[in-house]
């Protein structure tokens, strides 16, 4: 695909050239015309020919100069078909992008070669889109163009993944690893609230916020039915949420809280405005939290300046009759088995479908759904916890921020700078 368009691209651009060459020999040769001698005439047209040639050679090193600066500059292919999130893993020598134990931001229950994993083929998987390629993750020129920047997680514990992997990904490039540090020296937990990562050679903020519900939890109204502990107030945003805005890039996700264990089971339900809402279903409360979000983002973020991205759902891998088997597997499925929560990321869709300012979708569902060979099973800490759902740190979270790169290149970045 991409040669085909590359060729293309080539002979377009050559055409003009090719059709200039006839004027120019025309002139030439009524030129000489006067007094036409066959060593004036070889001798001219090796000028000729030796000035086309070097002309061809500088043009084709300019083409090539561009060529690659667009493979820098977004995805390679045709941008406006590729849709990068269809694709497959294939196998690359040159991943993984860093290593854990090197790395003080992995956390250690992520780290699943440290906590006693042998095999090693799952760290080598590339994600490769069908039509199109994702530059590689060129640490130096990130770091660059991060330069001065905020980059702002927000989520449960998969954009807590991803916020560590991101900064493994980047520290890879810096020289002095004690210049990156949390502002305020803490260590990472499930359930700490904010964590603040500064690179402090380059100016740089590397954020996560804690919201697993994007809206606001509290206490219910009075006199409710006793079994309702906590609410959900799906029409009101976390009130974290005003950190939230001054960011120059914005990654939310949502969903993997959104189950009856981790609602109703525990007590919390569902508030719009004063009013309960007991008999809601799930899936119509997520959609009225996401709107929610939706015009919070349109009212105050401006997108001018802020990239905003919203992460779908992550595949899990467990079987057995009742879902409690972790079985990780040492290669990827060849198959993407898409069974959870699918109809989150139609709502998804639907939603920002209809919002006013773009936002861009990493719909990485079922990318992850081949990887049954990426989760932490086993390999966990502390080890009595089996888990099918989170990944291994390097691992699938990196891809993610590689697609975060190509989307951002692609949307000429750059030129935000200020
Ligand atoms: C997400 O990507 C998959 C694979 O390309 C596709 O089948 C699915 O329709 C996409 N979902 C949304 C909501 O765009
Ligand atoms: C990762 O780093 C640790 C500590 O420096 C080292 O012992 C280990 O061999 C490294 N692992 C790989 C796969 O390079
Ligand atoms: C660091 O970046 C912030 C924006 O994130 C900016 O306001 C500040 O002036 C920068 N500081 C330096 C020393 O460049
Ligand atoms: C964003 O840019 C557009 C077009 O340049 C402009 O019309 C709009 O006022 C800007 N919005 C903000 C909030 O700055």
């Amino acid at each position: 695909m991409e040669s085909g368009s590359f060729s293309r691209r080539m002979s377009v651009r050559l055409t003009p050239r090719i059709a200039s060459r006839p004027r120019v020999s025309v002139r030439r040769k009524s030129w000489v015309a006067p007094r036409p001698s066959i060593s004036d005439l070889v001798v001219a047209f090796c000028l000729a020919s030796l000035v086309l040639v070097v002309g061809c050679i500088a043009y084709l090193y300019v083409l090539q100069y561009f060529d690659s600066e667009n493979s820098v500059a977004g995805l390679i292919g045709d941008a406006n078909v590729c849709n990068v999130f269809d694709g497959r893993w294939v196998p690359d020598s040159s991943y993984p992008l860093y290593n854990s134990s090197e790395c003080p931001f992995a956390e250690r229950g992520f780290n699943c070669l440290a906590n006693g994993r042998k095999d090693i083929d799952y760290l080598k998987w590339r994600w490769q889109p069908r039509q199109c390629n994702v530059p590689k993750f060129n640490v130096h020129d990130i770091l660059e163009r991060l330069r001065g920047k905020r980059v702002v997680f927000v989520g449960d514990s998969m954009s807590r993944t991803q916020w560590e992997s991101l900064i493994c990904m980047l520290m890879t490039g810096v020289q002095d690893p004690k210049t990156v540090y949390e502002v305020n020296s803490n260590q990472i937990s499930k359930t700490i609230r904010f964590l603040g990562v500064q690179f402090q050679s380059f100016n740089l903020s590397i954020e996560f916020f804690r919201s697993v519900f994007l809206v606001q939890q509290g206490l219910p109204p009075r006199h409710g039915p006793k079994r309702v502990r906590t609410a959900l107030q799906l029409d009101k945003m976390d009130d974290i949420s005003r950190k939230w805005v001054d960011s120059d890039v914005l990654i939310f996700n949502s969903g993997h809280w959104w189950t009856s264990s981790k609602l109703f089971d525990m007590g919390c339900y569902f508030q719009i405005g004063g009013t309960l809402k007991l008999g809601m279903s799930i899936n119509s409360a997520f959609r009225v939290a996401l709107n929610t979000w939706a015009s919070w983002v349109e009212t105050m973020v401006d997108t001018n300046r802020t990239h905003v991205f919203f992460r779908t759902y992550e595949p899990s891998h467990w079987s057995g009759s009742n879902e409690k088997v972790c079985e990780v597997t040492q290669q990827p499925l060849s198959e993407a088995e898409v069974n959870d929560k699918s109809e989150f990321a139609d709502i998804i869709a639907e939603v920002v479908e209809r919002m006013t300012v773009p936002i861009a979708v990493l719909n990485v569902t079922s990318m992850g759904a081949f990887r049954s060979d990426a989760h932490i099973g086993t390999w966990s800490h502390p080890s009595t916890i089996v888990d099918c759902s989170h990944w291994c740190l390097p691992g699938v979270p990196d891809a993610w921020n590689e697609l975060v790169f190509s989307c951002l290149l692609k949307k000429g970045w750059r030129k935000l700078e200020k």
